[in-house]
């Protein structure tokens, strides 16, 4: 019998191939067009984990897209690690940012280029194969509880409905996630909390036609105007957020605690030039590493209204919309900024204009221990298969469920994430490394046997 190590050695070209058909499923989740798509993607997930030697799979049906779900007991007394993942995409535009298509996956300079490669199909089929390994080598150290969900990428809406209903199949010690970043594939880290967040959209109307704005124009209150000045208007000089209340709930860490984490590695510069500005901006106070980790955010995701094709019209628009985010930090509530909100923005309306605000998807902040058995066996797993200790460090993104596993199952989340920050998410030209990926799967196995050995049942 191989050892683990070796097992994975041997299939590495099949466990990338595998993972390339995988990206060639458009799973988009936002886009109804992909709804057949998204349901083909559960269905080889399905048909993954059967063959990963995981029992009871199922693709299971929710008013959304399916969540799939499998799980090998091999002894009730060991303990139990549930690990999460999604199988869902960002959608790809704009497409022509693209170097080579979205769902066309390909592996140039040890890099896989494709949407969803890093966030999160990459990461997520790092445990299938790493599960595949330890079980196909007999080396599954305790159980393990596997389920991929198809709707976190927009809002995870049903999930909330399957864990309550699901409690007792879905009872465990732990969650295991990789669906983060590290800090350089030479300076490994784990993620010890991710920001909650608050997504609305606004409608601003003025007059109840588009106008010549000729005719009109200087007399009546342009929406697009409005829009501008009100969202202008929701930061103040020191870029905080001026809604009243907002801050009232925010936990704001110890120096010790800002002094720890200022220790993680952070090259200003580099991080500048990358993304090529000259100067950054935030809230008065904080470094830039703070600003998008511990601290809450307002920003504008899209803007629009008026005329906007080819050439020129000359229009007074009779409507203007955008939609932001609030990013939150503990213990602010997503429902409770959600309503500051629309009760600020509806009171700093103009007499001119009416105002709609719609609420859409919301989750709530988390951290996560780092004296547990958990924090501690992923903290061996990494130091083993990197050379190095991971550094503790705190996520700016959001995964709604972690807050969630935590409430409704009581259990608490490892961030085992292998991404870098520069794996364009969301972005065109999403990217996942063939090393992050293979670094992945020989560091998980080692989670679960460090944990199944330091636990005892309990995380
Ligand atoms: N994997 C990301 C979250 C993430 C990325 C956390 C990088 C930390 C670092 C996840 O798929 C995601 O995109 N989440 C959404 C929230 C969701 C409610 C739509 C986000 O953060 O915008
Ligand atoms: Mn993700
Ligand atoms: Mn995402």
């Amino acid at each position: 019998m191989p050892t683990v190590d070796q097992y994975i050695e041997t299939h590495k070209d099949r466990f990338l191939n595998e993972l390339l058909d995988l990206l060639r499923i458009p799973s988009v989740s936002a886009d109804p067009k992909y709804k057949g798509d998204v349901a083909r993607c559960a269905e080889a997930v399905k048909q993954r984990l059967v063959e990963a030697g995981l029992e009871q799979v199922e693709v299971c049906p929710t008013k959304g897209h399916p969540i799939v779900y499998g799980e090998k007991i091999i002894d009730p007394q060991k303990p139990t690690v549930l690990v999460y993942g999604h199988y869902d995409v960002q959608p790809a535009d704009p497409l022509d940012l693209w170097t080579s298509p979205p769902f066309e996956p390909v592996v140039k300079d040890g890099v896989i280029y494709a949407r969803g490669s890093a966030d999160d199909k990459g990461q997520f089929y790092m445990h299938v194969k790493a599960v595949e390994a330890m079980v196909k080598t007999g080396q599954l150290p305790c159980n393990v509880k596997v389920m991929i969900e198809g709707e976190e990428e927009v809002g995870s809406d049903n999930l909330g409905t399957f864990v309550k209903a699901n409690k007792e199949r879905l009872k465990a010690d732990v969650v295991l996630i990789s669906d983060t970043a590290m800090i350089a594939n030479d300076v490994p880290s784990i993620n010890t909390g991710l920001r909650g967040l608050s997504y609305l959209e606004v409608e601003v109307t003025g007059p109840d036609r588009d106008l010549h704005s000729g005719v009109y124009g200087g007399a009546v209150a342009n929406p697009i105007n409005v829009l501008c000045d009100m969202i202008s208007s929701l930061h103040d000089k020191d870029r905080r957020i001026a809604i009243p209340g907002f801050y009232d709930a925010v936990k704001e860490l110890s120096a010790a605690e800002r002094k720890a984490l200022a220790e993680a590695p952070f090259d200003e510069q580099a991080w500048m030039k990358d993304l090529s500005v000259d100067a950054v901006l935030g809230e008065k106070g904080y470094t830039t590493a703070e600003r998008c980790t511990i601290r809450p955010t307002l920003d504008v995701n899209g803007i629009w209204g008026g005329y906007i094709g080819e050439g020129a019209k000359t229009v007074l628009p009779s409507k203007a919309f955008a939609k932001l985010s609030m990013r939150l930090v503990p213990d602010q509530k997503s429902e409770v900024i959600t309503k500051l909100f629309k009760d600020h923005f509806e009171k700093i309306a103009p007499p001119y204009v009416k105002v709609v605000v719609r609420p859409h998807h919301g989750g709530e902040a988390a951290v996560t221990p780092t004296d547990s058995a958990a924090y501690r066996a992923a903290s061996k797993a990494m130091e083993e298969t990197f050379g190095k200790k991971p550094i503790p460090t705190r996520g700016g993104g959001s995964i709604p469920i972690v807050a969630l596993f935590e409430q409704e199952l009581g259990l608490k989340t490892i961030l085992f994430g292998f991404g870098l920050d520069s794996d364009n998410i969301h972005s065109p030209n999403e990217h996942y490394g063939v090393f992050n990926y293979m670094k992945g799967i020989t560091t998980i196995p080692r989670f679960f046997q460090h944990y199944a050995a330091m636990a005892n049942g309990k995380a």
